[in-house]
């Protein structure tokens, strides 16, 4: 399903999507129609390998555009596609891209019209994303690793691959990104590159305490905000770790994840990782008791009637920790707090961003965020307050991705 508003980044663009001979084609399909449906105008190129796996016909009724094959098509009236197609893209994607067409553009070939345009491309200004699909030899062969190289040498971005059945029917890494994933790896190249060379840290969801083997205390927190944090910061260009409770979410693309289930857990795991992060943005709902003592076996009914008495003690204050550390201290470390509140928001984030120690304190209203897709947020730092009102979580993550990246370069106002 395609993110109500991931139009934002992509309405009014220019793309040209080239499709090369693979079976990925079908894919290609389907990332044409949420293009289009994000609102980007798509101009589709297809390779003569590619006619063999899908039709122009159904890529010119997809993209509502005219398809091109051929360098010699006389509908273009100067007869030259090649410039007409570049000048005005914005990115230009080869999804699939197969290992020799790969092959072809490290050697800046351009005797089809996909690789002529790919040679002819403003290379300044409309970057060239190749998103690989083949069979898992190919893919491991060191002529196509060596001429990957080559092509990111000479400024095309190379996606990523997934593992996985293949069309074939081996399994291993070589199928093409899915068409989602597609979406937000174009998405991130065309925002501006606000974190560039930063190591985001960030938190997400709630954590799950233990009672016994089969309950625990938890929150209703979704990780949706967390997520959508991660997502921005990665497609603001920095280099994202997102350490997750039990959550039912998709890692966003290009985003390592780590999951934990405890707040002892998620500690260990982000104290380690602060060491070597510039940013550190806890959006998780941690658990603020655990049980003392989690039992070893299901604690059964006894047959009295009487319900077992729980005894809880503290978990550590993951934020506070960090914030407080030598590194957050001198700067090198940039902390960003959430506070999920029920009433008087904005005294209690100024309050708790003081107790946590943090330059920048994120203030909601919880009972009403969680689980939903839209949010409202208030900034609190030490130049004052600041709302970013009502929207779609993705929406707001962006808006505080950019706030946090001003405040990090010193471009704060
Ligand atoms: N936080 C944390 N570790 C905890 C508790 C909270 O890292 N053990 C972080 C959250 O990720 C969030 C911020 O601290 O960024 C505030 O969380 P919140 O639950 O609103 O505040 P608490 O410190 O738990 O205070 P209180 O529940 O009393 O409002």
């Amino acid at each position: 399903m395609i993110p109500v508003d991931v139009a934002a980044e992509l309405t009014g663009r220019r793309v040209v999507l080239g499709l090369t001979g693979g079976v990925a084609c079908f894919k290609a399909a389907e990332f044409c129609r949420l293009l289009v449906k994000a609102g980007s105008a798509v101009h589709v190129v297809l390779t003569e390998a590619a006619c063999q796996f899908i039709t122009p016909v159904t890529m010119q009724a997809l993209s509502g555009q005219p398809v091109f094959v051929s360098q010699w098509d006389a509908r273009e009236p100067n007869n030259m596609p090649h410039i007409n197609l570049t000048r005005e893209a914005d990115a230009i994607i080869i999804a699939p891209a197969s290992a020799d067409f790969i092959a072809q553009l490290a050697h800046g070939r351009a005797d089809e019209l996909l690789s002529l345009l790919c040679l002819a491309r403003p290379i300044a200004r409309v970057p060239l994303l190749i998103a690989p699909s083949m069979n898992r030899e190919m893919w491991a062969h060191p002529a196509t690793q060596r001429n990957l190289r080559q092509v990111v040498r000479d400024g095309a971005q190379v996606l990523g691959v997934g593992f996985g059945e293949q069309a074939c029917g081996e399994t291993g890494d070589g199928r093409m990104l899915e068409p989602e994933q597609l979406l937000e790896e174009l998405t991130a190249s065309l925002t501006p590159n606000s974190l560039l060379g930063q190591h985001v840290l960030i938190t997400a969801g709630p954590t799950a305490e233990a009672i016994d083997p089969v309950r625990v205390i938890t929150n209703h927190s979704s990780g949706k905000m967390g997520f959508a944090v991660a997502r921005a910061a990665r497609e603001a260009g920095a280099d994202v770790t997102l350490v997750t409770g039990p959550v039912a979410l998709t890692t966003p693309q290009g985003v390592q994840r780590v999951d934990v289930v405890s707040a002892q857990g998620m500690r260990d795991v982000v104290v380690a990782a602060a060491e070597n992060a510039d940013i550190f943005i806890a959006a998780a709902a941690v658990s603020d008791w655990r049980p003392a003592h989690a039992a070893q076996e299901k604690i059964k009914k006894d047959g009295s009637g009487h319900a077992p008495v729980l005894e809880f003690v503290e978990n550590p204050d993951i934020l506070s920790e960090v914030a407080h550390s030598p590194r957050a201290q001198s700067g090198e470390l940039y902390c960003v707090g959430f506070a999920a509140e029920t009433e008087n928001l904005q005294a209690n984030a100024e309050a708790k961003r003081v107790r946590k120690g943090v330059p920048l304190l994120v203030g909601n209203i919880g009972p009403s965020t969680f689980g939903r897709d839209d949010n409202a947020l208030l900034l609190v730092d030490d130049e004052g307050v600041m709302e970013l009102p009502r929207a779609s979580k993705r929406v707001l993550a962006k808006q505080l991705v950019a706030e946090i990246a001003r405040r990090v370069s010193g471009d704060a106002a």
